[in-house]
């Protein structure tokens, strides 16, 4: 139950005692004042998180007061109470600061919930705040951010793998998760942290070169082998050796490197001495390996080699408390690499990133923040501009990968989408002078989609090519669900 304070202040009897009885009973405190000046005296007494003001009141100004009342408590929510013939006071009272407002005579389950939606947009916004202020708890200078239960684990694990030193590290995860700042925090923890971090992607080498560049070659081992060069296990010697996309390794490759695993030695191309090999193994992949043995893809004694210690990094969907933090950070980086100066995330954005199951994880939030702040017009970062409206959702895995993410829309690099939406600049929409309510456009669209469609929501979310989560996350922001 909650335990917010809520100050009513309105002249009327009926009116106060008709909004206060259903808020006790949902669990608010809540206290009434039925004039300027005891609404004045009960902000310092009472000190209520959010005051519900009568526009029109006998001895004072609703909109006057609400100035005050926000001057003095800077977070404090105002709803407005008005009369319909008051819209043109309303809109004042949005500049002055008013959360919202509810239009007498009021039905009381509207009321409700722009109460509580009001409350929870404070809270998610404090969230932000709490997480930029937590920033600095960074597991290291690589910025592996995340304070989720689910990522306090796979810190613990690090540093346990960090601590033994020798042992092979298995990193599991889907793409985007994260695999390589986990790799690298497992070096920066370890003993090893003063030697090189080598890293190797054994899905952008071609299977020829491979071996090449693991094990170095010496003079005239191949035509082009003019002189002697140095591999990677080499050139990490005392280090580590990361081998990312480890499931991408060839099966004859698979061979050689288990060998030199086991016997902490391997030869050079085309030479005739064995090297010592004194590094630590971490490898990766976002492919389910243990089917790949099953299918003969992989080998198996190397699978369980490498097994020795593993590290599953959960897709973000399960560890969503991470995504107010990350996105926060990814925030912060990317306004000032664009040098923009927008002030913050929208509560409404981070509500719609915590409703999406990001397909393509951490990579895909970072894209998205990056893209938001670039095309970010306001002084906020709202929503819109995430791009995540013509999202699909995560499906479980029936292919090879950790989670099949071939038929998904992932953004690319740059944050683009391939959509098969219509282009939207066919549609000419002809603007009044006097402006126009955006959220009311939306929400009279929704419904329109909605009716055509009998109230079915997958119907009407396909028609307005958004997902039927997107769907449902704008109904209940309007109050429709
Ligand atoms: N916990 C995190 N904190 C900060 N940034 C993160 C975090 N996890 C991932 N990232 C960022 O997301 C992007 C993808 O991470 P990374 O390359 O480590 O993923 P991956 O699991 O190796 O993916 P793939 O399997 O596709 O190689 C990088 O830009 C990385 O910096
Ligand atoms: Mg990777």
């Amino acid at each position: 139950m909650s335990k917010e304070r809520i100050l009513i202040v309105d002249d009327e009897h009926l009116i106060r005692w008709s909004l206060s009885q259903p808020l006790v009973k949902s669990g608010y405190i809540v206290d009434t004042a039925e004039s300027g000046n005891e609404a004045q005296s009960k902000m310092a007494t009472f000190k209520p998180e959010m005051v519900l003001l009568d526009i029109r009141l006998p001895d004072a100004n609703g909109l006057e007061l609400l100035e005050r009342f926000k001057a003095e408590v800077e977070d404090l929510i105002v709803i407005m109470i008005t009369a319909y013939a008051d819209v043109g006071s309303t809109v004042e009272a949005f500049k002055l600061g008013a959360e919202d407002y509810i239009g007498k005579p009021f039905n009381l389950e509207a009321v409700q919930q722009v109460i509580s939606q009001a409350f929870k947009k404070k809270k998610l916004k404090e969230n932000v705040e709490d997480f930029s202020h937590s920033l600095d708890q960074r597991i290291d200078e690589d910025h592996l951010i995340g304070n989720s239960p689910e990522m306090i684990d796979v810190f613990k694990i690090i540093k346990r793998c960090a601590e033994t030193n020798d042992k092979t590290v298995m990193i599991l995860g889907e793409s985007g998760t994260g695999k390589e700042l986990v790799a690298k925090a497992v070096h920066l923890y370890s003993q090893r942290s003063k030697d090189p971090f080598f890293e190797i992607n054994c899905a952008a080498i071609p299977d020829h070169l491979l071996e090449n560049e693991l094990f170095g070659h010496e003079k005239g081992a191949y035509t082009d082998a003019g002189k002697r060069q140095k591999g990677i296990f080499e050139l990490a010697d005392g280090g580590t050796v990361f081998l990312d996309e480890i499931g991408d390794m060839p099966l004859p490759m698979q061979g050689k490197i288990l060998k030199a695993i086991e016997n902490k030695r391997y030869r050079r191309l085309g030479g005739y001495c064995d090297i010592d090999v004194n590094v630590r193994i971490i490898a990766a992949t976002n492919r389910n390996l243990k089917k790949m043995v099953d299918d003969g893809r992989f080998r198996i004694d190397l699978y369980y080699r490498l097994n020795v210690m593993t590290i599953n990094v959960p897709p973000l969907r399960e560890r969503k408390a991470d995504i107010p933090h990350l996105a926060k950070y990814f925030f912060d980086l990317f306004n000032k690499e664009y040098n923009r100066n927008i002030e913050d995330i929208s509560p409404e954005a981070i509500e719609l990133m915590l409703s999406y199951s990001w397909p393509g994880n951490v990579r895909e939030l970072r894209n998205s923040v990056e893209r938001a702040i670039i095309l970010e017009d306001g002084r906020t970062l709202g929503p819109n501009n995430l791009n995540l409206f013509s999202s699909l959702e995560a499906s479980p895995s029936t292919t090879d990968t950790i989670t099949d993410q071939e038929n998904r829309q992932v953004p690319d690099n740059d944050g683009r989408r391939q959509t098969t939406a219509n282009n939207p600049d066919e549609l000419q929409i002809t603007l009044p002078t006097n402006g126009i309510s955006f959220e009311k456009i939306e929400k009279n669209i929704i419904l329109q989609a909605l009716e055509k469609h009998a109230g079915n929501q997958t119907k009407a979310a396909r028609y307005l090519q958004l997902s039927r989560d997107t769907l449902r996350y704008r109904m209940k922001k309007f109050g429709l669900l």
